[in-house]
């Protein structure tokens, strides 16, 4: 029996070896992930990646709890954070904690994340205390795409930092295991990390955070458009297309199957 990373073995990692999150929404993925990262997010992305939504405003919990057990069957060291769905947890910091609650519960995912920093804080603590460990996520949060009106980066002017930086700290103080921050001029990020006590965690943020994060689809090309911040470490989509028009192809031509892809009568 492998044991997983927990949120307390997550948040002990601040300053020390880099933290290596990636998303994943499928058991297989997730088998792959479980290899060489610490953490599997199970993102809300996933409402853009899998289902071809224009944000991640329509995903639902129920959503977010599939896709959760999945990648819960699919790894079995990684820690499982399941994001919490917009409309989910806003509310009330009760009905954050009755969210969280299904998600632990139905999928046995060890943690889960929120969007927003002192807005959320006293959400954190009533969860924290209850025991809900909470990955925070500040900078560009995208479930507020309606009010901000476009992605764009945070912080590229000096005078937009101390709301950033009062963010990290307020849901650190709070009792959060660690915070995602995405999207903000490097020199901020470097900053907020060296100045609050938990992990950081960046997505287009600095190489200074104690982990970092991408989106599997975004990292491996499979997806059409993908942020600045993006590296693609592979090129799927043209392997999955080249394997899509052979097979199309060789089933024109009657090359497949091959006898060795039918079954033979019984030898009597
Ligand atoms: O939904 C997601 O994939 C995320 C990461 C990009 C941090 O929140
Ligand atoms: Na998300």
């Amino acid at each position: 029996d492998i044991k997983r990373f927990t949120a307390p073995d997550i948040r002990a990692r601040k300053g020390g070896e880099p933290i290596v999150v990636l998303t994943s929404y499928h058991a297989h993925t997730a088998s792959l992930a479980d290899k060489y990262c610490e953490v599997i997010l199970v993102g809300d992305s996933l409402g853009m990646v899998m289902h071809g939504m224009e944000s991640t405003v329509p995903v639902t919990l129920d959503m977010m709890i599939l896709q959760g057990r999945a990648v819960m069957r699919g790894s079995q060291r990684a820690l499982v954070v399941v994001d919490m769905p917009f409309g989910s947890y806003e509310a009330s910091k009760e009905q954050a904690f009755m969210s969280a609650v299904r998600i632990l519960k139905e999928t046995g995912c060890g943690a889960v994340k929120l969007e927003g920093g002192k807005r959320m804080a006293e959400t954190i603590r009533f969860m924290t205390e209850r025991g809900v460990p909470v990955m925070a996520h500040v900078g560009l949060t995208p479930q507020a795409i309606n009010t901000l009106g476009s992605f764009k980066a945070q912080g590229r002017d000096e005078a937009d930092w101390a709301p950033i930086e009062q963010d990290a700290l307020a849901v650190a103080q709070a009792g959060a295991f660690s915070v995602v921050l995405e999207a903000m001029a490097e020199p901020l990020a470097r900053k907020v990390t060296g100045a609050i006590p938990i992990p950081t965690i960046g997505i287009g943020a600095s190489p200074a955070c104690d982990g970092q994060v991408l989106v599997m689809e975004d990292m491996l090309g499979l997806s059409p458009r993908v942020p600045k911040f993006v590296k693609r470490y592979g090129d799927l989509a043209g392997g999955i297309e080249k394997a899509i028009a052979d097979y199309a192809a060789e089933v024109r031509s009657r090359a497949f199957p091959a006898p060795e892809h039918t079954y033979a009568m019984k030898k009597k």
